[in-house]
């Protein structure tokens, strides 16, 4: 594979950009090469500087939902862009995002639209804190809320409802909030267990805390409604971000109408956005909710293919836990359970490297992480699917272990 051009671009990126990219992952640190530069992509696809064609899992870590470059989102963007990038004031299209969120996950009332899921997140625990009156959050070992600082934090263990009984025994009475992700992507995909999630609702009613789902990855992802349909728990606090923008950047908070309206203008918290609804991204991830809304089917769709995937990887890779909630899956190379952060830890992230460099190599485009998560879009067809298996088999010895490449 020739990254001539991606690699002068990498060297030059890297005088000018910390670590020569905008955000850590994309640096391939974790499996050792530079990355490719992507130049453009459409569908299941990815091309790079050096027209190197992939079939991507990555789906710009989440977002890409409908697959790269979707014709509906792109004609209403273009339509968009005849009426201007950005008013910094209210618009129709934001009441109208508001209306199909709240609609679609009815724990969510009123809902703030912010730029990214770290400010979501950042968003909600301020708002946490300042409802409750109470400053320690609780979260969970491999769990990701974005780049801020949560300061005043208890970290427990992932899927330990005793762990958690136990820090409420002893702290309940200042815990303002507990944060989670209900299927955590960010250590890996590791679904959390019903039993766990039951637990957490019940704990925090009960101490008066507020619980925050986290579904900046899963929120209508692993089904229309997120995880809180898929586990049938009432969040107080949702954030939301990636699929909710459409590919574009944008995140966004809400829940209980109780709680929200204690965000200004209507309360004391205060929270603001230069950008905050902007016409491009309320456009474009407008049109991927009616899309999905519309469609149910892709839903099904994309559990088939997912499954079919994971059943492949299961069959051939002798070596490997492959932890999967609908769209978002991930392989593990260990023998053991995956369902905590230790646990996580514990698997051959060498051999995951190897694996995500081998793949990479033959044009199948993973997460250069063994802690994140492959998405499976609307846009990939079962040949992609049966091409990820077929390359899949190509880098495995015979034993079902990886060759040594
Ligand atoms: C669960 C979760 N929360 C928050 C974030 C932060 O979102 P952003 O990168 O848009 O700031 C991410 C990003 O991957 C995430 O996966």
């Amino acid at each position: 594979m020739n990254l001539n051009r991606s690699d002068k671009l990498f060297k030059e990126a890297q005088k000018l950009i910390p670590g020569g990219v905008n955000s850590p992952v994309r640096a391939f640190k974790e499996i050792g090469i530079n990355p490719p530069f992507i130049a453009k992509a459409q569908g299941s696809r990815v091309y790079d500087e050096d027209g190197n064609e992939y079939i991507d899992f990555v789906g710009s870590w989440g977002p890409m939902i409908l697959g790269h470059n979707h014709p509906g989102i792109k004609k209403a963007l273009g339509k968009q862009l005849e009426l201007g990038t950005s008013y910094g004031a209210p618009t129709a299209l934001e009441v109208e995002t508001a209306g199909i969120i709240t609609e679609i996950v009815p724990s969510v009332e009123m809902i703030r639209m912010v730029n990214s899921g770290t400010e979501a997140t950042m968003s909600a625990l301020r708002l946490a804190r300042a409802y409750t009156k109470r400053e320690k959050i609780v979260k969970f070992a491999g769990n990701y809320h974005g780049h801020h600082v949560i300061e005043n934090t208890i970290t427990a263990d992932y899927n330990d409802t005793e762990g958690i009984k136990a820090i409420f025994r002893e702290s309940g009475a200042q815990i303002a909030t507990v944060i989670l992700e209900p299927v955590s992507g960010n250590m890996g995909v590791v679904p959390a267990k019903q039993e766990f999630l039951d637990n957490l609702r019940a704990i925090t009613q009960k101490y008066g805390s507020l619980l925050i789902f986290d579904e900046v990855m899963t929120g209508f992802r692993v089904a229309l409604g997120g995880a809180q349909s898929l586990y049938n728990i009432k969040p107080d606090l949702t954030c939301f971000g990636k699929i909710i923008g459409g590919g574009l950047p944008v995140g966004a908070y809400g829940g209980k109408r109780e709680i929200m309206e204690m965000v200004a203008p209507l309360g004391p918290v205060y929270q603001a956005g230069t950008l905050s609804g902007n016409p491009l991204a309320m456009t474009a991830g407008l049109t991927a909710l009616k899309i999905l809304r519309e469609n149910p089917e892709i839903y099904i769709q994309l559990e088939k293919k997912a499954k079919r995937l994971q059943e492949g990887l299961e069959t051939d890779i002798m070596e490997a836990r492959i932890n999967r909630v609908g769209s978002m899956m991930s392989v593990f190379f260990t023998q053991k359970p995956v369902f905590d952060y230790r646990s996580a830890k514990k698997c051959n992230t060498q051999m995951y490297a190897k694996y995500c460099k081998s793949m990479l190599e033959k044009g199948i485009y993973l997460p250069p992480s063994q802690f994140e998560a492959f998405f499976i879009s609307h846009s990939h067809t079962d040949e992609d699917i049966d091409l990820f298996l077929q390359k899949n088999k190509e880098i495995l010895g015979r034993t079902g272990g990886l060759k040594i490449l």
